[in-house]
């Protein structure tokens, strides 16, 4: 694994970068990341580039053997060009137009901000862009970041109109956007193209339908503006890679459309600062980790750095890097925990392990002014090693190990199904508060990294499997659709080839609920998976935070009862919690669980329907780690899917195994060592450290 830097060589003067670079040099690293918001120092006033600095820079980089990326730095635009044209600046949520003086201040939509960002990304281009001393290039930093994802304003509004017209072509009649959207609820049917505006500050709330296109349009404007960079790149910087640093779990862009044109992904990796940020999101009603969990307090949730590896990875289907590893505290949490000595050894191990090639850190000397100010670097403020430093240091007697499992595949024969429109969907609508999409599919992660099986995430759309070249389903045994809400027929029909060649597919409450359109289907649930489940959801309820209904195996007193424990012990103790839906099974569906007490008691909760050489699992309840976790293991088993962990067992809480080629790497997240047994093999991990066997 690559190792690399992100640097600001604007930030400090220009004596000290030779020494900077021999000491990244010494260090290990390879690649620096430089420039992504240095935009006033390229272009001071409008139209005068000065690139001599970075001429320089790259120079210092470059005689120390270090080769760079290249950041676009359209993220930061100067202030001479938002005070000739404040227009540039976005308008937020709330109706506010945001000012100069932070970053991502700009409307992705606007024609004279895109004029300016072509122009200064065709300069860097026309001037780095056949220089060997740069390995490739990252566009814009953090796209969507600090709720930048939607802007409202009136240019972006008027693409809007644009874009529904391209897509429903008419506002009248079948097909046409006033069906589409519903519009003669509460008054509004629209007449006129120019009337539809943006779905702010509407009194009650806004359409769901028109709230769900316009973060598809939103998402479509960043990808388009995005791509508009890639092209030019292409042209002017031949053979070189390109790429764009994500966050992981942020979800307001659809990350593959955005990730397709790119060569590869990268995203940025704060364990401490993302555990609070995506917490709730992931756990819901559930004890927080950070309060019920045995993890490290500062060194993240393995559960949810790992998730967002995962997701990550799978944009493309390809490695990925880490374009920014958080190496010490940050300064944008809550309470910024400084990571303890084997912290920053374990993420970065954990990032090889989930499939990243290259880790970059962040940063590489703690800045001494300005908004991150109390943001640590591999070095101090005043250039003396930090504790980050002597962990990247001490990675050196691991390199021979990292290189073993650096060259072996990861091969996953689980796939997790992800679908940005139902987790839009679904936020947009939860029904019950602490039901998220992203809470279901996490509970199936960790219930799979509980067994050390192996997943991929992937687009639940086939559009987008194709678009980012994903591996066929068939190379998968086991699908888990965590919930398929805004089920397309199309979609539908290659889940039904895949089962009836013989996959088995697991899917889970509140699918087929909705048209692409997002709103409620004609037919009886779950709609366009009616057929595939073979059975009904006859009623549904979001329960209160603490209910549960206890469920109970098999279908007895039902009238459709096959041979009773159809699932082998899978729903024995098990409950209901958050969502229930009770089901009607059909004459040759089996029922897997029924519920054994409240409302929806002795109806079924859980089926199993042939399909063709496979089968379709429908989970009428919201997976608790240990329904899932059982459901999975069977599943893993009748299809030949390694598990890790021994059977019957689950591995620690905290410890992950993921195995790469020949070898397993455990990663232990505890403060406390951690015994296991993973793929027959026993092993002993200390806090905080890393273990890597190698397997039969
Ligand atoms: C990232 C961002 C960096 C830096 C870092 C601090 O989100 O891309 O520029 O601000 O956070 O943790
Ligand atoms: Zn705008």
């Amino acid at each position: 694994m690559r190792l690399g830097v992100c640097y600001y060589p604007e930030h400090w003067p220009e004596e000290r970068w030779a020494a900077d670079a021999a000491a990244m040099r010494d260090l290990g690293i390879e690649i620096v990341r430089i420039a992504e918001f240095a935009w006033a120092r390229m272009e001071p006033e409008q139209g005068r580039l000065e690139f001599d600095w970075l001429d320089r820079a790259i120079g210092a980089l470059a005689s120390a053997g270090l080769k760079v990326v290249l950041g676009t730095p359209t993220v930061a635009p100067p202030a001479w060009m938002v005070r000739a044209d404040p227009d540039i600046l976005p308008v937020d949520a709330e109706g506010r137009r945001r000012n100069f003086g932070g970053r991502r201040h700009y409307c992705p939509n606007n024609p004279r901000y895109r004029a300016h960002s072509a122009r200064v990304v065709t300069a860097l281009a026309e001037r780095y862009g056949r220089d060997d001393r740069v390995a490739g290039w990252q566009v814009d930093n953090e796209f969507g970041g600090g709720s930048t994802g939607r802007c409202y304003c009136e240019t972006c509004v008027a693409a809007f109109g644009d874009w529904l017209r391209r897509r429903y072509g008419t506002l009248d009649g079948p097909g046409g956007l006033n069906e589409a959207w519903a519009t003669v609820f509460w008054s509004q049917t629209y007449t006129a193209w120019g009337q539809i505006g943006a779905p702010i500050l509407q009194l009650n709330q806004p359409n769901p339908s028109h709230a769900l296109d316009y973060r598809r349009f939103s998402s479509d404007s960043i990808a388009s503006f995005a791509t508009d960079q890639v092209a030019i790149l292409r042209h002017l910087a031949p053979g070189k890679w390109v790429t764009t640093n994500l966050m992981g779990l942020f979800a307001d862009l659809d990350h593959y459309d955005l990730a397709a044109p790119f060569d590869f992904v990268t995203w940025d990796s704060y364990p401490t600062g993302n555990l609070e940020r995506w917490e709730a999101a992931c756990y819901g009603d559930e004890p927080r980790p950070s309060a019920a969990r045995p993890y490290a307090p500062d060194a993240g949730d393995p559960y949810v750095t790992g998730l967002a590896h995962e997701l990550t990875r799978g944009l493309l289907a390809r490695p990925f890097w880490v374009m920014e590893q958080q190496a010490g505290h940050i300064n944008w949490g809550r309470m910024n925990p400084t990571p303890r000595e084997g912290t920053v050894r374990l993420w970065t191990w954990h990032d090889l392990a989930a499939g990243a090639d290259t880790c970059v850190y962040f940063r590489w000397r703690a800045c001494l002014f300005a908004q991150e100010q109390y943001h640590s670097g591999l070095l101090h403020h005043d250039g003396t090693p930090d504790l980050g430093h002597s962990e990247v240091a001490s990675l050196a007697t691991d390199r021979p190990s990292m290189a073993r499992v650096a060259a072996a595949p990861g091969r996953a024969r689980t796939a997790l199904l992800f679908s940005y429109d139902d987790l839009w969907a679904l936020e947009l609508q939860p029904h019950r508060a602490g039901f998220s999409y992203l809470r279901l599919v996490f509970a199936w992660y960790r219930a799979a990294a509980r067994l050390g099986i192996a997943v991929d995430v992937v687009p639940a759309s086939r559009r987008q499997r194709r678009a980012t070249a994903q591996r066929p389903l068939a190379d998968y045994a086991v699908i888990v659709a965590p919930s398929l809400h805004l089920a397309d027929a199309d979609d539908v029909a290659a889940l039904e080839a895949w089962a009836a060649a013989g996959g088995r597919l697991l899917v889970g409450v509140r699918s087929g609920f909705k048209t692409p359109s997002n709103r409620v289907v004609e037919a009886p649930l779950p709609g366009a998976l009616r057929g595939l489940a073979g059975a009904t959801v006859t009623a549904w309820q979001g329960m209160p935070p603490g209910a549960a209904y206890a469920l109970a195996p098999g279908g007895h007193g039902l009238a459709h009862e096959h041979g009773g424990d159809a699932a082998g012990g899978v729903f024995v103790g098990a409950e209901a919690t958050v969502w229930a839906e009770a089901l009607a099974p059909d004459a040759t569906t089996d029922v897997l669980a029924h519920y054994a007490d409240g409302p929806y008691r002795g109806t079924a909760a859980a089926t199993r329907h042939g399909v063709g050489a496979g089968s379709v699992t429908y989970l009428g309840v919201h997976p608790t780690i240990e329904t899932a976790a059982s459901l999975l293991a069977e599943a893993a088993a009748a299809a030949g899917v390694e598990r890790l962990a021994p059977a019957a067992e689950t591995l620690p809480d905290g410890l992950l195994a993921i195995r790469r080629g020949d070898e397993a790497v455990l990663l232990n997240f505890r403060d406390e060592p951690c015994r296991a047994v993973v793929g027959g093999v026993a092993v002993a991990v200390g806090p905080r450290s890393v273990e890597v066997v190698t397997l039969a």
